[in-house]
């Protein structure tokens, strides 16, 4: 994919993920579609991404020449995301949180949704990425997490069409260097995950609560994680890492 990506701009749609993958066929390679608003974002977990009108940046890569596991499409929205962010805001330190969210300290500013389309037609992955750009501290406030934005960060406003024409740059580059060197993506992603090495507790869905250290991730995007004398392989889907106990892990670092 070394062509500049297009871009298609709505003013509202429900999904900017759903809308990708019903028209996922018909969309080139390496589009973004991208949205004013979203009236039902998804977020991981069948979770609710708010979406309000021109606030953010919410939009859907799509990625027709990848192959699995669904981790490398993610490696690619990911950094491409923290490239994005990294340029509007320089003196900012962002890092990438296992599995898909981009965090500022201990906050989150963007998350990652990829999802597979499989069709006789077209297959493929799409990455749908949500951007806290101008969203102010009254409405972060009410989200479930805790959650900044770059205008928060900065004390400034960030124009949203350029915003989103540089995040289409960014995923275009790194989409092009995933076609050609997947591992020495795979190893940049790596580093950027600040947990790797750390200590943290991690809670399966049961509800069982673990406290051990990451000590590695896998190229299918699963961690190993050491406790009580072992090492565990664990994928995101089956576990969550508890918010709580990322404060020292983090901080240390940063
Ligand atoms: C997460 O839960 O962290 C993932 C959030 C992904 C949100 C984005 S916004 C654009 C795209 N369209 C959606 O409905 N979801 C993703």
């Amino acid at each position: 994919m070394d062509a500049t990506p297009e871009i298609i701009r709505l003013t509202e749609v429900d999904s900017t993920n759903r809308y990708a993958m019903n028209n996922f066929a018909a969309l080139a390679d390496g589009t973004l579609v991208a949205a004013e608003f979203q009236s039902a974002g998804k977020g991981r977990q069948d979770r609710v991404w708010l979406s309000p009108s021109r606030e953010n940046i919410y939009a859907s890569f799509v990625m027709k020449n990848i192959t699995p596991p669904v981790c490398n499409a993610s490696i690619i929205a990911s950094l491409g995301t923290l490239q994005m962010l990294r340029h509007a805001a320089p003196g900012v330190k962002f890092w990438i949180k296992w599995p898909n969210d981009i965090c500022c300290g201990l906050k989150k500013i963007a998350g990652i949704l990829c999802e597979n389309k499989l069709s006789a037609a077209s297959s493929g992955i799409v990455a749908g990425i949500g951007i806290n750009i101008n969203m102010p501290q009254s409405t972060l406030d009410a989200i479930d997490q805790p959650a900044t934005s770059l205008s928060v960060e900065t004390g400034r406003k960030f124009d949203l069409q350029s915003s989103v024409t540089a995040l289409a740059d960014s995923l275009c580059e790194y989409y092009a260097h995933y076609s050609k060197a997947p591992k020495e993506l795979f190893d940049l992603w790596k580093q950027e995950n600040l947990l790797i090495g750390k200590s943290v507790e991690i809670v399966d869905h049961g509800r069982e609560r673990l406290q051990g250290r990451i000590v590695d991730i896998g190229e299918s995007g699963e961690i190993f994680f050491e406790t009580g004398g072992k090492i565990l392989k664990l994928y995101s889907s089956d576990i969550r890492i508890r918010k709580e106990s990322l404060g020292e892990a983090v901080l240390q670092d940063r």
